[in-house]
């Protein structure tokens, strides 16, 4: 394949046709490619060699920054020791390490780890936990899954029934049966510009007491939802939301699943959004920041009685337990890399840091407030999103133009949904460089008003 060196000193090969890139326009990306060469802490290099600002933790992923020396060596040396074992019937002993440090992150006795290689096999993973639990306790009729409208739990056959984003299901036939949605928490009406948690909207958790009076709660298995919607641009749960869903499904026996894949290590301040609000789910789904994003993994916290209603449902210990596990499964790079993100999580204050400056990113987001064409901002720990008016008859142009503008004329990197700038910095992130996000987002939003 024909290259050619740019200023990263990085070659980049002429022909970008064969690669078919996962939710990106291809046929603009080939046209106008945004390509990314190196990454060390607060930006990315691209291959022209300029400094790109990281405003997203790459994919809501790197909430440790990038090149982190301790999870860099732990890598490599890992590679070089063990490059890999299988975690069927064979084990090693990082992945019970990891597993323990994890049981000791998670609140209440959500101490059982499920490894897995990325957000939509966790979500996948949990939903199955949650029917064989049912199943195991000679409650098999408890398989309806409840999801809600725009949630997005992933792109596996599960993820996308329970999940709402309709441009994720649209295509992709009938999807799981016996799968209800509620209704979603966005009300900008009467929440736009919410400091936190919106006031408004509480009782929307109670659509699941008509679920229940329309199904039966002796058919319903669980519900999951994203305890602040992410991908969708950011809907943190109005206040007392909840509380309200976990009390119901405690009620009715229904598990109450959290997808953590974006809120969990650190990005609420808090090791996951399950203790942030104080609120005990009975299954938690992780990835991305597990490790920092630098090898990718999942894991599915499960509490206790689920864990052990599943494992002590066989008398003879030579039976397996639980028909399910990846190749990929604890791979030990991506538990080295765990182990030495949670480390450096812990060891530089990373959860604290972000919970002591999530005051500043709120009062630094909401500046934005009298830019162009914005019609909402929302934040909570270290997220936050701008949403804008979408252009007359276009909608999503808007924010896709900042998109591009925001990595080719400002060198920063944004996410986009909808008509939504979504941002998600790394951890370490410092005032001033939340200043700099600010006065470089404010100059995109004037360059597409
Ligand atoms: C809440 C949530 N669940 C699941 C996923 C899917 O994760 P992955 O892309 O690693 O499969 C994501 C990804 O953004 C997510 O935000």
């Amino acid at each position: 394949m024909l290259t050619h060196e740019l200023a990263a000193n990085v070659a980049v090969p002429n022909d970008l046709e064969a690669f078919w890139m996962p939710f990106t326009s291809n046929k603009h990306f080939k046209q106008e490619p945004r390509l990314i060469a190196r990454a060390k802490d607060m930006h990315f290099t691209a291959v022209d060699g300029r400094q790109i600002l990281d405003a997203t933790a790459g994919l809501w992923c790197c909430n440790a920054g990038h090149g982190r020396p301790k999870i860099v060596e732990a890598v490599q040396r890992q590679v070089a020791d063990l490059d890999f074992a299988p975690s069927f019937q064979f084990a090693h002993p990082k992945a019970f390490e990891l597993a323990s440090r994890l049981a000791a992150l998670f609140p209440g006795d959500l101490d059982h780890a499920f490894f897995t290689n990325s957000g939509s096999e966790s979500v996948d993973t949990a939903l199955k936990i949650a029917l064989a639990y049912h199943r195991v306790r000679g409650e098999g009729t408890r398989t309806r899954l409840i999801g809600r409208e725009r949630g997005y739990h992933g792109v596996g056959f599960g993820g996308i029934s329970v999940g709402g984003m309709v441009k994720n299901r649209m295509w992709f036939g009938s999807l799981l049966t016996g799968v209800d949605h509620l209704p979603h928490t966005l009300d900008i009406q009467k929440n736009a510009f919410s400091k936190g948690l919106p006031e408004h909207g509480a009782e929307l958790a109670d659509e699941l007491e008509k679920l229940v009076a329309l199904h039966d709660a002796s058919n319903i298995a669980a519900v999951i939802v994203e305890p602040v919607a992410g991908s969708i641009g950011v809907y943190p749960p109005p206040k007392g939301y909840l509380e309200r869903l976990r009390a119901i499904t405690e009620k009715h026996g229904i598990l109450l699943i959290f997808d953590e894949v974006i809120t969990g290590y650190g990005r609420l301040g808090k090791g996951s959004a399950a203790e942030y609000f104080g609120v005990q789910p009975d299954l938690v789904t992780t990835a991305k920041g597990l490790t920092s994003g630098v090898v990718p993994m999942g894991a599915v916290m499960a509490r206790k009685h689920i864990h052990d209603t599943i494992v002590g449902a066989q008398a003879d210990p030579k039976v397996i337990e639980l028909f399910h596990g990846y190749t990929y499964s604890a791979h030990p790079l991506a538990c080295a890399a765990a182990l030495a993100t949670l480390d450096t999580y812990q060891e530089e204050g990373l959860f604290e840091r972000a919970a002591e400056l999530a005051p500043y990113w709120q009062e630094a987001l909401h500046s934005l407030r009298d830019a162009p064409n914005v019609i909402d901002i929302r934040n909570i720990g270290l997220m936050g999103a701008v949403e804008m008016s979408p252009y007359p008859g276009k909608p999503g142009h808007r924010a896709y133009d900042a998109m591009c503008k925001a990595f080719h004329d400002f060198d920063i990197m944004i996410r986009i949904t909808g008509d939504t700038i979504a941002m998600s910095p790394p951890l370490i992130v410092t005032k001033a460089q939340i200043d700099e996000i600010m006065e470089k987002v404010r100059g995109v939003i004037e360059a597409v008003a």
